[in-house]
């Protein structure tokens, strides 16, 4: 898909049909996530594909949409903050690292007729118990990967305007 026409089609999925997904497009969404960008190129994340399968119920003390668990699966980023590169000011740069990988797969996934919801809003305690996080592992965003079965909404943003600067901060 043309790059200007892949950013205008993704949007938020927030209602999935059953079918599955097909491995080859499993396996496409991860080589996304696998070439993305890292600062130092530290690469401080695991990529953990569920299967919502047999699941649900327990998937959604994670994230308690209906939704959430309608997709053959979902996909959750998880930040090694020890393993990511630290500024000299000590900002530590996971976060910003997840969210390139993720932003990566969730493209990737649109690319080939897929849907996505970028979930943030989750219960970290309950993800890291249901995902076996070890203690210094921080799960840091979830999507459902499947079929939407819902359309698009017009998509409301800032004016240019309103979101741009000349030079300075004005
Ligand atoms: C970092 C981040 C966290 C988000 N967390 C949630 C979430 O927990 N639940 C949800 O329904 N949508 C979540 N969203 C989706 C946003 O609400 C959505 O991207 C925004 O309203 C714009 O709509 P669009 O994605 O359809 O263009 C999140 C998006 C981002 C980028």
């Amino acid at each position: 898909m043309e790059f200007q026409e892949l950013i205008s089609k993704r949007y938020s999925v927030r209602s999935y049909k059953t079918d599955p997904v097909e491995k080859w497009k499993i396996e496409k969404i991860i080589e996304a996530a696998r070439i993305a960008p890292s600062a130092a190129n530290r690469q401080p994340y695991k990529i953990i594909v569920i299967e919502t399968e047999g699941r649900k119920d327990e998937l959604k003390k994670i994230y308690c949409a209906d939704w959430f668990v309608q997709a053959p699966i979902v996909i959750a980023i998880c930040g090694i903050k020890s393993a990511a590169w630290t500024r000299k000011d000590g900002k530590n740069h996971v976060d910003i690292d997840c969210a390139i990988a993720m932003d990566h797969m969730i493209l990737a996934a649109t690319d080939i007729g897929l849907g996505t919801c970028w979930i943030c809003a989750f219960d970290p305690i309950e993800a890291k118990r249901i995902l076996n996080l070890p203690e210094d592992i921080e799960p840091v965003a979830f999507t459902p990967v499947g079929y939407p079965a819902d359309s698009p909404k017009p998509k409301k943003r800032k004016d240019i305007a309103e979101l741009v600067c000349r030079n300075i901060w004005q």
